[in-house]
């Protein structure tokens, strides 16, 4: 791992505590508060959970806080509830009912804003639109859409009639997104014609049709109209959105689901194999998410709050759908590039909708610091009172800039540490409350118990590099793995007995402050997206010239990680550089743009160990244009690491 990336965090001494006035007014206004949270949650985890969860409504109180049977939990078990009833209903009977729940911008510039009121109306005729075609609880949907409200129209009705709902990001190719309907067995597809995505656009339906021609799951497709592109319906299978919800009542009652039953699945790429349906449980997913919302970015009935994700990875789901809602705030939603059609346009949508909370990512900031200064600098971003990042480690300089150029000295940032699997953040300041120190997700939340530990799960000392691990079961963690518990118990249970194993490496400082160390595994973060590298090996060896392919990460200024690709051909193929540009297409075309290799380099030979095994930390070094440092004395042929390196000059 990274060793030069932990010594430049050690040397990390800046402090930021919270300023008087923000403390002042803050949910958890002091660190007296907050230990004392953090002391009753050690003390009493279930009650903690258990007064959080009562904080929503329940159609049935639970009769047990918590079933461990390691390593599946249950929690709040015997509650009925709803989290679309939570989300929306729950504000109607007094005057949240006339707020703004989504404040939404089109690409374009078109501009909507729906009402709890409104949502509630168009939730509901949504879910009776999948009732009057027999989808029903215990059913799965998957969605394909690009970032329009009805995107989170879709997910509430689904949640309000207990359909799980799976979101696809609408990034993925078309193959892609059938492994993912087939792998989840969904009846119906919802997608749209199209979607805006820096002045283009992405074809989604033609993407969907290319999909279902191998998904026969699927019964139906609601296509909603967002560009008015041509498109081809099948009938009877195709529907538009538009006819089907003016047929529909605005009534539709909330289902009274088990605590248990599952909300939402979302596919995430792991070490080995095909990606993994992490499953999410409502009554405990809703409970954290909530909490989180509201202390982490500490939010209030005043606030504006815009996490600028894409709704189809967890992020959006947690933090633009579910946690603003439940806590019934004011979420902006935007469809487009960050740069389009100027490098401020999330500058001016900050400005123009007051925004008060932002929320993005490290790599969106490298993008920001990259387009220069000039671009946040023409705004009035005075309507800001906090910052956020999330999806990978933030470097000490990019933290700077972000408080300096986009907080203007002022604005706390909660650097938050988290996983589709974990459902809500875990690891990350509290802003009225937690000094900050650039680069550190600084502590756990209250009732999130890690640790960093060694291979056999003892913890290793101050300032030692080990593995980030969770110790206690928490309320969001996901469930399984859909259709694969056997893999759910080995990928996260199995690899340090007893615990939990994030896949992250970290690092404890003497104030107990944690330093993410990225991924140890065989899994690349490019811009905070989450790629195996199997997945891409796959899609090469796939192609009919490649013999083998080993996939790593290397260091990437912008994206965090790029992506190396070492290839091997099949007899009789030659090496050329039109073959390097097919085969990244190819990758983009199975998987998607954003696994597209950044560079491929064809060679003889793999390094692999006398087991046969491709030694990756070798082809890192390459990669990175690191000289190899580490022990080769298990590869199997030598030769070949020369070679490589010859191949290189
Ligand atoms: C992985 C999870 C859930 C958020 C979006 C990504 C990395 C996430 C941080 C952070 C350092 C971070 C980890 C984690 N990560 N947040 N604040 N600091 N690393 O979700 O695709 O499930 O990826 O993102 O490596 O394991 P994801």
């Amino acid at each position: 791992m990274a060793e030069t990336h932990i010594e430049s965090l050690l040397k990390e001494q800046r402090i930021f505590p919270p300023s008087p006035e923000f403390s002042k007014h803050a949910h958890i206004h002091s660190l007296e508060v907050y230990d004392s949270i953090t002391k009753r949650a050690a003390e009493d985890p279930e009650g903690y959970w258990a007064d959080i969860a009562a904080e929503l409504d329940w159609f049935e109180p639970w009769k047990k806080v918590l079933e461990w049977d390691s390593p599946f939990a249950k929690w709040f078990v015997g509650g009925k509830t709803n989290i679309a009833f939570n989300c929306i209903d729950r504000h109607l009977s007094s005057a949240t009912k006339n707020k703004v729940a989504i404040l939404w911008e089109g690409e374009p510039g078109d501009v909507r804003a729906l009402s709890y009121q409104m949502l509630h109306y168009e939730v509901c005729r949504f879910a009776n639109v999948l009732k009057s075609l027999g989808i029903e609880k215990g059913d799965r949907a998957t969605i394909y859409m690009g970032m329009v409200p009805e995107l989170a129209i879709a997910m509430l009705a689904c949640a309000r009639i207990g359909v799980t709902h799976n979101v696809v990001f609408g990034g993925f190719s078309a193959e892609a997104l059938r492994d993912r309907i087939n792998d989840s067995k969904s009846r119906v597809l919802i997608t749209a014609d199209g979607a805006y995505r820096r002045g283009a656009i992405v074809p989604l339906k033609k993407n969907a049709d290319e999909a279902l021609s191998g998904a026969p799951s699927i019964e139906r497709v609601i296509v909603y109209k967002r560009t008015g592109e041509p498109v081809n319906m099948a009938p009877p299978r195709d529907l538009w959105w538009h006819d089907q919800v003016a047929k529909m009542a605005g009534v539709c009652p909330a289902e009274r689901l088990e605590a248990e039953h599952p909300v939402f699945m979302l596919y995430t790429s792991g070490t080995t194999g095909k990606p993994k349906g992490v499953v999410h449980a409502t009554g405990g997913y809703m409970t954290n998410v909530y909490i989180t919302t509201k202390w982490v970015f500490d939010l209030k009935d005043e606030d504006t709050f815009w996490c600028s994700a894409d709704v189809g990875w967890v992020t959006g789901h947690s933090y633009i759908v579910y946690g603003p809602l439940l806590n019934g705030a004011t979420s902006v939603m935007y469809e487009g590039a960050p740069n389009y059609p100027e490098p401020d346009r999330f500058w001016s949508i900050i400005e123009k909708f007051k925004v008060n909370i932002f929320y993005t990512a490290p790599t969106a900031i490298r993008s920001f610091i990259k387009w220069g200064d000039l671009w946040p600098a023409k705004h009035d971003l005075s309507s800001l009172r906090l910052l956020g990042t999330v999806g990978e480690p933030i470097n000490p300089e990019a933290w700077m800039w972000y408080h300096k150029n986009i907080g203007r000295d002022r604005c706390p940032i909660v650097d938050t540490w988290w996983q589709t699997e974990t459902g809500a953040i875990m690891i990350s300041p509290i802003p009225g409350a937690l000094p900050t120190k650039p680069g550190s997700a600084t502590r756990p939340l209250p009732g999130v118990v890690v640790d960093v530990v060694d291979r056999q799960g003892k913890s290793v000392g101050t300032n030692q590099g080990g593995f980030l691990v969770i110790k206690r079961p928490w309320p969001s963690m996901l469930r399984t793995i859909y259709g694969d518990p056997e893999r759910y118990k080995k990928q996260y249970w199995s690899e340090i007995p007893g615990m939990y194993f994030t896949g992250d490496g970290a690092r404890c400082d003497e104030d107990g402050y944690l330093w993410i160390m990225g991924r140890i595994d065989d899994v690349i973060n490019v811009s905070g997206h989450r790629i195996g590298t199997m997945e891409v090996e796959s899609s090469l060896v796939s192609h009919p010239t490649v013999a083998e392919a080993a996939v790593v990460g290397r260091p990437d200024e912008l994206k965090g990680q790029g992506i190396v690709a070492f290839v091997t051909l099949a007899a009789g193929h030659q090496a050329a550089p039109a073959l390097k540009e097919e085969l990244k297409g190819h990758v983009a075309k199975t998987i998607g743009g954003f696994a597209k290799p950044d560079e491929i380099r064809f060679t003889d030979a793999l390094p692999k160990t006398r087991s046969g095994k491709i030694m990756r930390r070798l082809l890192r070094d390459l990669a990175s244009g690191q000289a190899t440092v580490g022990d080769t004395t298990t590869l199997e042929d030598f030769s070949v690491l020369t070679k490589l390196r010859e191949e290189e000059e």
